[in-house]
Order: structure tokens, then sequence, then C-alpha cells
């Protein structure tokens, strides 16, 4: 997708979709006002006539309307004009979004941004739109026998953002800034959308590299005997069962100042998890190929801050692993020593997320980071507590967790802060070893960031639990690219030094 910004009158735009707003009461905005008045009335007629349903996204195509030279104008439902906010913004965007991918034009004009949303800048609104507009492009080319996707032929790619005040550097950066987030996205969700006999720990430390390479930052991948060296019994303990070698991705993005402190991200990257010996039960088990989504966001945020050169030091560092089983794969009562020293009694070799996780957390200490974020579809239980809207959020450090929480409500991927209380950590204890791999019935997501806050003591850090928000099941089934949003909404207020 291509975006341009304009100020313009949008009557006279010549695009196959001229994209304007109208409040659920009639109310026009200014641009769909501009149309009505060059229509003779035409636009506010349909609408008393009731066309145009009240919620936020509903909308209605019209061809040829008299005095207006687009091809076509795409009335948007803007919802309740009291109650517009960030939620009915993004869905009248997300709405605009899948028509116009679904669309014979090639290009658009979508003046949406100009409509005043409670609180929000001119330039959070450009974002927004151009990373929704971008992100609900998206899809992802399966390999199909006759090869020809036609549905990929159609749809806009050429996307004007009309705008009132005149143009000026920060809102072309914002638009940039949203665009490349929704590239990072749309990697992500390739990654997570490709199943487990592609998507291998080597696809992705090759994926990571290619990337690397492309935007000229470093990327260093440590095979298993150097994870050996390093003393990762407790990783590689997770790669056992599998034919697929393992791989350590470490990716080092330099954009700030030489001697500032870097953000650490570490991401879940299990192409596949099938429980290994404690195998899981046989349905939805394919969804355990979006096993590496924590790794894919991860990627993905790369991309897009690489994308818009954000003036700051990031690190990535990805445990990619297949859990398996096998004769050769770890057995439930084994014990494995991890990089810190701590050992682990494996007590469920489904529960190998932290047991992969706890060596590259311990790896990031060497980076002298500013804070470590560690992005995991890690249990289970996460889901049954926050269903798929928010992320789960547990942190050593209540500062970064406001952050966190602050940034995804700013960038519409939220997540939802849960208790790291000491009182949870008992349910960790193992006769055997240091701690089990598992803390019983309850609190699953809570005990999990537990076993790994025990690993994360020499730094600042927060741990997301994306098990819900990663992927879509059912008629949606497919990755979603979150925590991207909220990952690199964070590195921009961090690049910004945004105090709020
Ligand atoms: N990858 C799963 C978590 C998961 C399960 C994510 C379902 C999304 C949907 C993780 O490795 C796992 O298997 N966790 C176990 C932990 C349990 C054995 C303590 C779980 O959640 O059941
Ligand atoms: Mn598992
Ligand atoms: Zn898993």
């Amino acid at each position: 997708m291509e975006f341009t910004i304009k100020t313009a009158a949008p009557e006279k735009l010549r695009v196959g979709v001229l994209v304007v707003g109208a409040f659920a009461d009639g109310t026009l905005a200014a641009p769909a006002q501009a149309i009505d008045k060059a229509s003779e009335g035409r636009l506010s007629q349909l609408i008393k006539r009731g066309d145009l349903e009240d919620k936020a996204g509903s909308s209605l195509m019209l061809h040829d309307l008299p005095g207006t030279a687009a091809e076509r104008v795409l009335v948007v439902s803007l919802g309740k004009a009291d109650e517009f906010g960030d939620k009915a913004y993004r869905d009248a965007l997300s709405s605009v979004a899948k028509t116009l991918a679904g669309c014979a034009a090639k290009d658009a004009a979508v003046t949406l941004a100009d409509a005043a949303v409670a609180k929000r800048s001119l330039t959070w609104r450009l974002q927004q739109a151009s990373r929704l507009l971008a992100d609900g492009a998206y899809r992802f080319d399966a390999p199909k026998a006759n090869g020809k996707d036609t549905k990929k032929e159609r749809g806009v790619r050429k996307v004007t953002l009309v705008i009132a005040d005149k143009l000026n550097a920060e809102l072309e950066a914002a638009v940039n800034r949203g665009h490349a987030i929704a590239e990072g996205m749309a990697l992500a969700k390739d990654l997570g959308n490709q199943p487990g006999n592609v998507c291998t720990p080597a696809h992705l430390a090759d994926t990571a590299k290619a990337l690397g390479k492309h935007f000229k930052f470093d990327v260093e991948v440590l095979e298993r005997a150097d994870m050996a060296k390093l003393g990762m019994g407790s990783l590689l303990s997770v790669a056992n069962g599998s034919q697929l070698p393992p791989k350590l991705i470490v990716m080092h993005y330099k954009g700030g100042k030489a001697k500032a402190k870097p953000v650490v991200l570490v991401g879940k990257g299990v192409t596949f998890d099938s429980g290994g010996i404690s195998l899981k039960p046989g349905a939805e088990m394919d969804e355990m190929k979006y096993d590496m989504c924590g790794a894919a966001s991860v990627i993905g945020t790369f991309k897009a801050i690489a994308r818009m050169a954000l003036p700051i030091n990031l690190i990535g560092v990805i445990p990619a692993v297949e859990n398996m089983p096998s004769g050769t794969a770890t057995r439930p009562g084994d014990v494995v020593t991890s990089m810190s020293g701590l050992t682990i009694e494996v007590l469920n070799t489904d529960a190998e997320g932290r047991l992969i996780l706890c060596d590259a957390l311990t790896y990031a200490e060497r980076f002298k980071p500013d804070c470590v974020i560690d992005i995991a579809t890690l249990t289970g239980a996460c889901v049954v507590a926050l269903g798929k809207i928010p992320s789960g959020l547990l942190a050593n450090d209540d500062e970064l967790a406001a952050e966190l929480l602050r940034r995804g409500t700013d960038s519409g991927d939220r997540a939802w802060q849960l208790p790291l209380w000491e009182e949870y950590q008992e349910l960790l204890k193992s006769n055997f070893a240091d701690m089990g791999n598992i803390g019983g019935r309850y609190g699953g997501t809570i005990t999990a960031a537990c076993f790994l806050s025990r690993f994360t003591k020499a730094y600042k850090w927060a741990h997301l639990d994306i098990a819900g928000t990663a992927w879509l099941s059912g008629d949606a089934k497919g990755s979603t690219g979150r925590p991207v949003p909220l990952l690199t909404e964070f590195l921009i207020g961090r690049a910004e030094g945004k105090a709020d």
C-alpha cells in the first residue's frame, strides 16, 4: 500500500473511492458536508431515509454521485457523535479497510482523520488511520494448487489521507509510522500463519537475518553447541524430542546513542508445540503452530522500528525450538540445569515456553538492559482469564507496567495487569530441584510469570502473555500481528523521551 497526505477539496478528488464519515444522528463530518453540497443534498437525503446504520463502521457505497469527481463515495458511520472515541474511530477505519481491500478501485481518498476523536490529536488519528488501513489490506498468500488467487488482484493500492490542516513533517511522520507498524504486523502475521513444517527455528533465524541484512543491523544465530557452552540446559531440554535444531536468534538494532542502555525484547519461538511427552489433546492442536508468535512479534517490531529508523537501541533475543515427543524427548520428572544455575524439575513437558524463556532471560543480562520485555503465548489460563481482548501483563516494576498499559491504550493493542505477588511463588516448590515448571491448577498465568521472575532479578522486566491475542480461531483463524502495535508504540515513546 502507498500513502500520501494532502489538503484538498474532497469533491474534486479524482479517485476510485472517496471515503467520508457521518454520525448516527445524520450530522455530516466536514468533508461529507462538502460532498453533500456538491451533490445538491443527495448524501443527507440518503441518510434521512435511514439507509446508513447507526453502528460505527457500517457503510454505504454510492456510485457516480453528481458533482463529485470520485467514481464512488463510501459513506461510513461514525456512530453516535457524543460517543465518538478511540473505539468508534478504529471501527470505522477497520470497516473502511475491509471494503477497500475487496473493492475494484485502485485508489482511494480517506477523509476520516479529520473527525475530532475525543482527546486525540491529528497526529494520533493519522497514525491510526495508516496503520488500520494498511493492516486491513493484509492477506496471507496461502499455497493453493491453481496458484492464482483472484482476490489478490482486487483492492485499493494507493491511499490519500485528506486533511483540512496544513501539511507538516510531524503529520507525515505519523502516517509513515502507522504504515511501518502495519508492515511489521504483516511480517509477524506471515510468520505466524506459516505452518510448522515451513516456519521452523531455522526459518525464524533466516527471516531475522534477511531483515538485518536489508535494514543493516546485526543478527547473530547461536547453534545448539553454542547454547550448550553457555549452559542453557533448560532451553536445550525442550529441543531434545525434535529433529529440528534449536536456534537462539540475537538481533542488535543500534539507532540510539552509543552509550544508551538498550531495551531487550525476548520472544517465545516454539515453532510447534505438541506438548512433548505430556502430549496435548488432538482438538485444535494445529493452532500450536502459532506458538512462535512472541518471536514473530519481536521480528515484526524490529521491522517497524528499522523502517522508521527510530533513534533507540534495541536487542531482540529469540529462543526458537520445536516441542515434540520422541524417544529422545525430555520426560516428565527429568531435572535440568538452567544457564542461571537454578535447577528445574520438568513436571510437565507442555510447560515448555518458560523453559526456553528462562535461559533467554538470563542471556539478556549481558546487554545491561534498561528494561526487558518478554512476549509469549505462554498459558491457556490467560485466555480463560482475559479472553482474546487484552494481552496479560505481569511485571517486577510498576512504572514499566504502567507505561506498557498506557501504550497499549494509545495503540489500541491493550494489555491488562495481573498480580505477581510473593504468595504465588510457593506453588512452584519441588522436592527434587530448585523449582518445578508448573504451579498446579489455579492461577496458571501468574505461576508461569512467577517462574520467569526468578530469572529476571537483575533488571526491570515485564512479561506479556499473548496466548489469547496473538491469533484468532474459527472462521477468522489467523495471526493478528499483536502485540507489534503495543511494542512499537512503547519504543516510540521511549525514543521521544515522553514522560506521560
Ligand atoms: N503454548 C501453550 C499455551 C497455550 C495454550 C497458548 C493454548 C494458547 C492456547 C503452552 O506451552 C502450554 O502448553 N501451557 C500449558 C501450561 C500447563 C502445562 C501448566 C497450558 O496452558 O495448558
Ligand atoms: Mn506447551
Ligand atoms: Zn507452548
